[in-house]
């Protein structure tokens, strides 16, 4: 199995995400789950992060708080996606299970350099300032990393919070534009493939008639996760973005893309967060990240529904 670092703000698509790696061990090892401010203040991603791992069975998962707050700027959230609690929908029990002692920054940087170099791949699935303070504060990481596989952004397809900006990059375009220029190996999962890995009533009640508390948990996030895609895109359903980062962990081959140049866009106000991606190759700019640009979404779903099932 690979090694990861799940770097998330749960979020519904975050729990479902989680899931998966949970329900994956003989493909993915979970070495912790470290929190950042995103879609919901840090005090309900790290609760949702714990009551995610209960729900699967594992509150002896090590679940770390991180940073409170983007580099540089204030806290933009997503409770109008995502709901108040972050994770609107089922109703799940508090969650009992305690925090890991120790900032999820250092937890990051102590299993770069103790794990050999080239073993860990970092899972980042909110905004990118954990990372990128793993990399400030700790530059020697970066060549320990065997990958950063992340869901962020988007070309062709645009943005999701503003015309050209996808959330996790807005939040904290500082900090995703340290991780784009680290150096490291980067996968990245932009809307334009999340986009695609849509939920529709059909894949829906699958995950309900799996019959387990995850199943109908899963269901009922999705349920309500919809609600928001449908109303604003007319969307089939609701995008399961950041499953795709764990299932790529498990089968790459379900999705395509380039290896190209990619920059974020930090100066203009118009424009702040957006990835450039120069999927034309029209720059002589140095490739630094696979850009997906589709994906096989039965595959997908049908890998989802199985591993899923065994929870
Ligand atoms: C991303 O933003 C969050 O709302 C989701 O959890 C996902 O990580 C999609 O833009
Ligand atoms: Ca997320």
């Amino acid at each position: 199995p690979r090694k990861i670092i799940i770097d998330t703000d749960p979020g519904q698509d975050d729990a479902v995400a989680i899931l998966l790696a949970l329900s994956s061990p003989e493909d993915i090892d979970v070495l912790g789950i470290t929190c950042v401010a995103g879609n919901v203040p840090l005090p309900l991603t790290i609760k949702n992060a714990r009551i995610v791992c209960e729900l699967a069975g594992r509150p002896d998962m090590a679940v770390y708080a991180g940073c409170d707050r983007p580099l540089g700027r204030d806290l933009v959230t997503a409770e109008h996606v995502h709901g108040k609690t972050g994770l609107d929908g089922p109703s799940l029990p508090d969650p009992t299970m305690p925090m890991a002692e120790g900032h999820a920054v250092d937890f990051i940087i102590e299993q770069l350099r103790k794990q050999d170099t080239g073993t860990v791949t970092l899972c980042p699935l909110g905004p990118l300032t954990n990372i990128a303070t793993a990399l400030q504060k700790a530059p020697d990481i970066a060549e320990r990393i065997a990958g950063i596989v992340l869901m962020g952004g988007g070309y062709f397809e645009g943005g999701n919070i503003t015309p050209t900006a996808e959330f996790n990059i807005y939040v904290d375009p500082e900090a995703a534009d340290i991780v784009f220029k680290s150096g490291a190996p980067i996968v990245v999962m932009p809307l334009d493939v999340t986009h695609k890995a849509l939920v529709t009533k059909e894949r829906n009640d699958a995950f309900r008639a799996i019959g387990t508390p995850v199943g109908v948990a899963v269901a009922e996030m999705t349920d309500f996760f919809e609600r928001f895609d449908k109303e604003k895109y007319g969307s089939n359903g609701a995008p399961l973005h950041d499953p795709c980062v764990t299932a790529y962990m498990i089968n790459p081959d379900l999705f395509k893309g380039r290896h190209i140049n990619v920059e974020i866009e930090t100066q203009s106000e118009l424009t702040m967060g957006m990835t450039v991606a120069d999927w034309w190759r029209v720059t002589d700019r140095t490739p630094n990240a696979t850009f997906m640009g589709d994906l096989d979404a039965d595959g997908f779903f049908a890998l989802l529904t199985e591993r899923l099932a065994r929870l």
